[in-house]
């Protein structure tokens, strides 16, 4: 159902208070005034700037009645307002802390209620005090569709079109393609992107509308542009995650579709610190030639209830807007810790990973997931039920060979000849290292040739490889129990299984 139509069945069905979800004030109020001509009812608006007005026809403010604050006057007028009549009150939510606020509310509901008006908050945030649960209706706006995207880009050029300045003429791929990347973006950003693109490059392209993408995910302050910085080549050993990975680089494409196959959902990377896993991640954006998000799961959580499950759902839609994208989880269980409980919150934490869970399990968008994470202890087991990922791997220490190998990788990466290096007696010094730790010798040894002033030699690595305790010793149990874990629930990243 569209929104517009959606506010109309709830005003006719005499609902009180509707609580709209939204950033488009513009278009929540166009979408409320079409409603109200439709049913032939007049309609006020309050703000906290301009106080109570009527919206349409009639010009002019409504005479305050009393000395009240504006917000508590605002709800005197609604309460004393003729029938058939509609209310919309912008910004409000500041005031719903207030527990007189709440208690006129409560009040009006009950009025409301048997006399065909209705009371509508545009806010860009959801504050829902607990006593007001079942006087309220919370209503989220969507975002532009495809069809008001397309009329608002051929609107922009009809108007433009006989400005010599500019050229609005779109191919049909051309228009196709802008229509596309809008997709999850506000009206006002769209029309912002459009008119940007018309004073800079005097036509209209899609390069615009990406760059205002790109300021979006900036300001969520939860997502993040990651460039691709490391490619699968980087990664040492590994070799059946890679060989995954590899297999599905062209399932994104439309070939893949017509072929049958369903776009590959996400996978999720488990292991033992420092062994690779988001390297993987981050190598997989370059392997797949896809732009990848980053997701800061910490930063969802505001202070506002119900700012956190609207920080998801914004973050779930751009990240959409985007597809295909591969989006990055890193540390999952950071912020996700305690979700089945949620005690600690009120349940913030359960709700935005319920909202998350849901968004994997029907998810109708190519993003690709990849989440990763090395405490399983803390990790929800509904977030391991078959169908959310295609995949969960199990990443352990390198066995010898890959040892080897990833030194290879950091010597070539260090601009040295990987083969002056005995590699082999090199990766039997280092049983138990990570890939971090391996790195680290590379580093250590580097350092303390340049100090004496000489060219980088097995010696220094042989080292600096000996002088190193690695993590895994102190922390064999827990290794262990990850082992166990694993077992049952993952597929080994190496063929080796376990390492030496
Ligand atoms: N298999 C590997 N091949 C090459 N380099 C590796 C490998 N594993 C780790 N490294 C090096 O160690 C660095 C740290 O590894 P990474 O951050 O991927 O570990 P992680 O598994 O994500 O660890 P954590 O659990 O601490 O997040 C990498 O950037 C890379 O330089
Ligand atoms: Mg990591």
């Amino acid at each position: 159902m569209d929104a517009t139509r959606e506010i109309e069945v709830l005003v006719r069905a005499k609902y009180p208070i509707v609580s709209v979800v939204s950033w488009e004030e513009r278009r929540v109020e166009a979408a409320v005034n079409e409603v109200a001509k439709r049913l032939g009812r007049d309609v006020y608006t309050w703000s906290v700037t301009q106080g109570m007005r009527p919206t349409v026809s009639r010009p002019g403010t409504v005479p305050k009645s009393s000395n009240l604050p504006g917000e508590l006057e605002a709800l005197a007028q609604v309460h004393e307002a003729p029938e058939f009549t509609l209310f919309i009150l912008k910004d409000f939510h500041p005031y719903m802390k207030d527990s007189r606020v709440v208690r006129l509310l409560r009040d009006l509901a009950a009025r409301l209620r048997g006399r065909s008006q209705t009371l509508v908050l545009i806010s860009p945030v959801l504050t829902l005090p607990t006593e007001l649960e079942k006087d309220l209706t919370v209503m989220e706006f969507p975002l532009p569709t495809e069809e008001d995207i397309t009329k608002q880009i051929d609107d922009v050029a009809a108007a433009m079109k006989s400005n010599p300045a500019v050229d609005v003429s779109l191919t049909p791929e051309n228009h196709e393609a802008l229509v596309r990347s809008a997709q999850g973006l506000t009206a006002d950003e769209i029309e912002s992107a459009l008119a940007r693109s018309l004073v800079e490059a005097k036509k209209l392209v899609v390069d615009q509308i990406i760059e205002e993408k790109k300021q979006i995910v900036r300001k969520t302050g939860i997502l993040e542009f990651y460039p691709s910085s490391s490619n699968l080549a980087d990664v040492g050993g590994h070799e059946l995650l890679k060989e995954w990975l590899t297999t599905r680089s062209k399932s994104f494409s439309d070939a893949a579709r017509e072929f049958g196959i369903p776009w590959p959902k996400g996978i999720l990377i488990i292991g033992v610190q420092g062994c690779g896993k988001s390297l993987v991640a981050k190598a997989v954006s370059t392997a797949w030639n896809l732009p990848m998000l980053k997701l800061d799961v910490g930063r969802i959580f505001g202070s506002l209830v119900g700012q956190s499950e609207e920080n998801m759902r914004r973050a779930i839609r751009i990240a959409e807007s985007l597809a295909p994208c591969v989006l990055w989880i890193d540390e999952l269980e950071k912020g996700f810790a305690g979700a089945s409980g949620g005690v600690s919150d009120s349940g913030t934490t359960a709700r935005v990973f319920s909202t998350f869970l849901t968004w994997m399990q029907e998810k109708s968008k190519p993003v690709f997931l990849i989440a990763t994470g090395n405490d399983v202890s803390a990790l929800p087991p509904e977030l391991l039920r078959k169908g959310r990922f295609d995949e969960i791997f199990f990443v352990d220490l390198p066995g010898q060979e890959e040892r080897a190998d990833i030194f290879k990788i950091h010597l070539t990466k260090r601009k040295r000849d990987a083969k002056k290096f005995k590699l082999e007696s090199l990766a039997k010094a280092t049983i138990g290292f990570s890939g971090a730790e391996i790195e680290q010798v590379v580093v250590g040894a580097l350092n303390s040739a340049f100090f004496d002033g000489k060219e980088l030699t097995h010696k220094y690595l042989q080292e600096e490889a000996e002088a190193q305790v690695p993590l895994s010793r102190m922390m064999s149990e827990d290794i262990e129990a990850l082992r166990e874990w694993a077992k049952l629930r993952a597929r080994p990243s190496a063929k080796h299984g376990q390492p030496d």
